[in-house]
């Protein structure tokens, strides 16, 4: 993405430290990227669980990737945020997002995604929300997980660190609960009939960042 669109994205939200964590997540994370690669050729609606401040949903606008998107998240300052954005870019009539709880998932069938958001909720709710997500994907849609995995490295231990400082800051209150192991993410999706691919998707970050993508088996 060109510095231009990172630069319009960025100029929908109303914050200047949030525009400047904008055009950095946008030059340095590969999540949207990888995502959009995944959906563009099958086009079917998109719930982004965890949205945030809708980024996907910009991402996916800038690069002329047309899925109706609905994203959903507890926080209600990133929720309004991100539908200002969603009005100031003209998108209101296909992209939306609610203030709801990952426990909390609207009537939806299509492509799930769950960027960076499982290690913010316990073992048990994790694995409550990917069975529901599994639920929630249309026959062809397919599952996109982005998160840090547990693992013995230097990498792991620093997004920890960087988990600290986000918490303390107010922008994740709550904080991490549970970083996943790439079993614990691989062995229900297979249970549930998924075929799972899993890669390290890090980028110009230092964390220890996994795509985890799940279809159903044919
Ligand atoms: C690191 S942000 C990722 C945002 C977005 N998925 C992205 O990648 O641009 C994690 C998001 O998960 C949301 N979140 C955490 N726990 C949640 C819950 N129980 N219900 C809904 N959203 C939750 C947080 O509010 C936060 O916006």
């Amino acid at each position: 993405m060109s510095r231009a669109a990172r630069d319009a994205i960025a100029g929908l939200y109303d914050h200047r430290l949030q525009r400047g964590y904008i055009r950095w997540k946008l030059s340095a994370d590969p999540v949207y990227p990888a995502t959009a690669a995944i959906i563009a050729n099958q086009p079917m609606p998109l719930l982004d669980i965890g949205c945030g401040i809708g980024l996907l949903a910009q991402y996916l606008h800038a690069r002329g990737i047309a899925q109706r998107y609905l994203g959903l998240d507890h926080d209600e300052r990133k929720i309004s945020a991100g539908n200002r954005a969603v009005q100031r870019a003209g998108l209101d009539a296909r992209m939306t997002m609610h203030h709801a709880d990952v426990s909390d998932l609207p009537t939806f069938q299509g492509h799930v995604a769950l960027l960076d958001v499982l290690h913010y909720l316990p073992a048990d709710r994790q694995h409550a929300l990917l069975q529901a997500s599994v639920r929630h994907l249309a026959p062809e849609g397919c599952l996109i997980i982005r998160n840090v995995l547990r693992e013995p490295n230097w990498r792991f231990h620093a997004t920890r660190m960087e988990e600290f400082f986000l918490q303390a800051s107010g922008w994740i209150p709550g904080g991490a609960q549970h970083y996943p192991s790439a079993d614990e993410l691989r062995t229900p999706l297979q249970h549930a009939g998924l075929e799972v691919d899993i890669r390290s998707l890090r980028g110009n970050t230092p964390y220890n960042s996994y795509l985890v993508v799940g279809r159903r088996r044919r």
